[in-house]
């Protein structure tokens, strides 16, 4: 049993990060042999892409992906930390799981991810969550086959997470949801400790993977007809800063740009990363998207300063209009509400920077404290009201530029990836250069190709169009 540490999860050492192959011993390739798999992921794109690997490892063993999880023999749960909801919606889903184990007794759960890092999540599943099978953490996804071979076998749970991020693992099998667009992983972990974030503690201190195991992975995406990568890191403006060698984001772009994937998208990036060359190279490569998610947090310098993110609410507005030079760029971002010490005047800002930047598209939260974190430690007096107060207020404003920026594009032409078959009956749908979402009517034979398609309607969170 290998149980997280908190203290050693938050220690930075300077060892040296390795890299290993991952390679699946002989003998245990058929304990999923005629068994069926689901796995429930919530979170980020990160969990996403870990589950696109988990499913081909459990591919490799044997397993079939079911359809629903009243159908499986194995319940994976990827779970989230980054806010209580997401630790609510994975314990509501366990809640269930429980009653389906009691029926069937056969049945094997395990849960992984960020949850998995948690102190005190481990603490409670080892004592009020004993029928839970196996638990794997961030760190060791490569381990899952061995930790499952001996969860089924031992009958006994098996917990296995290491507080502190080891090697760096290649050549992980995958198991894309797309045939479009892939996510690439360029670097683990984050070292900048945002006071409200556990993502440090989860996921490790920064690693950035090489650039030739990336662009090897790029260019037989290419092979495969692939369209689109999205570079996925906590932090990806900070890639290449853990290397002895001068190779930074700007740089891979470049060499990502010219392996001739059509389209690149990159997130999410710090705005104390984002360097003028990177704003160069957007606008010197056309399969570079100009669609920037650049989380801003909150318009107040004093709370930036509390949330210990390194900019004040100025640096962040200059560093916002160089972006905007991007011709046809559009930029996202998040923000917390309700931080400690919110007053009135620093919500206030925020609203006042959102005027001001008329953001494309925002992600918008109540700060939920996270245990460990420095500010969950910080006296919080809002009361929850108005933490939800300025949430709707908040909202209501972000929506309005949402409109207005999908109302200017009415009439205009805009490339976009058909990607699938819309919710909508008879339409299709895909994602514009500039990431909005739109649906069109079109024959299914256009799904995987980039076309234009004229706007003809403008909603809040999406387009309407005709192909042109
Ligand atoms: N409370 C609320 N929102 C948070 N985020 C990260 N940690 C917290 C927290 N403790 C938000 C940030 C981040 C996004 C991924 O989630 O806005 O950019
Ligand atoms: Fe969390 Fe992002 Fe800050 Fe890293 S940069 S600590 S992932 S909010």
């Amino acid at each position: 049993m290998l149980l997280p540490n908190y203290n050693e999860a938050r220690k930075r050492s300077k060892e040296e990060v390795k890299k290993e192959y991952y390679h699946l011993e002989g003998t245990i390739k058929n304990i999923g042999k005629e068994k069926k798999y689901y796995i429930k992921t919530y979170g980020c794109q990160m969990n996403e892409h870990d589950s696109e690997n988990i499913k081909a490892m459990l591919e490799e063993l044997g397993f079939r992906e079911a359809d629903n999880y009243l159908n499986a023999d194995l319940i994976l749960l990827n779970t989230c930390s980054i806010r209580e909801n997401a630790h609510n919606k994975a314990f509501g889903m366990l809640g269930r799981l429980k009653h389906l184990k009691e029926k069937n007794k056969s049945l094997i759960v395990g849960l992984c991810g960020c949850m998995a890092q948690e102190e005190k999540v481990i603490d409670d599943i080892m004592k009020k969550y004993k029928w839970i099978n196996f638990v794997f953490g961030t760190h060791n996804i490569h381990r899952l086959p061995y930790i499952l071979e001996d969860a089924i076998n031992s009958k006994k749970q098996e917990i296995e997470v290491y507080s502190k991020e080891k090697n760096i693992v290649e050549g992980l099998p995958v198991k894309r949801a797309s045939k479009y667009k892939a996510y690439v992983n360029i670097m683990y972990g984050c070292d900048k400790f945002c006071t409200y974030c556990i993502v440090p503690y989860t996921r490790g201190k920064q690693r950035s993977r090489e650039k030739d195991e990336i662009l090897k992975e790029i260019v037989e995406l290419v092979k495969e007809g692939y369209q689109e990568v999205i570079l996925l890191g906590q932090n990806v403006n900070a890639y290449g800063k853990d290397f002895d060698y001068h190779y930074n984001l700007e740089n891979l772009l470049e060499d990502v740009s010219k392996t001739k994937i059509k389209r690149i998208r990159f997130m999410t990036s710090h705005p104390w990363d984002f360097t003028d060359g990177m704003i160069e190279v957007i606008k010197k490569y056309p399969n570079i998207m100009p669609s920037i998610h650049l989380p801003v947090q909150s318009g107040s310098s004093k709370i930036l300063k509390l949330m210990g993110r390194r900019y004040s609410k100025e640096e962040y507005i200059t560093l916002f209009n160089k972006i905007k030079t991007i011709p046809n760029v559009a930029v996202s971002t998040d923000i917390i509400v309700g931080f400690p010490n919110e007053t009135e005047e620093d919500f206030t800002e925020t609203l006042d920077l959102v005027n001001y930047c008329k953001f494309d598209n925002a992600y918008t939260f109540i700060f939920s404290p996270r245990i460990g974190t420095p500010a969950a430690k910080l006296e919080d007096k809002i009361p929850i009201e108005t933490k939800e107060k300025r949430l709707n207020i908040l909202n209501e404003v972000v929506n309005k530029y949402f409109l207005e920026n999908n109302q200017k594009l009415v009439g205009k032409k805009v490339k976009v990836l058909v990607e699938k078959e819309s919710e909508k009956p008879g339409m299709l749908c895909g994602y514009t250069d500039t990431n909005k979402l739109i649906n069109f009517i079109g024959d299914k034979k256009l799904i995987g190709k980039i076309l234009d398609v004229e706007v003809t309607e403008a909603k809040t969170w999406s387009l309407d169009g005709k192909t042109c």
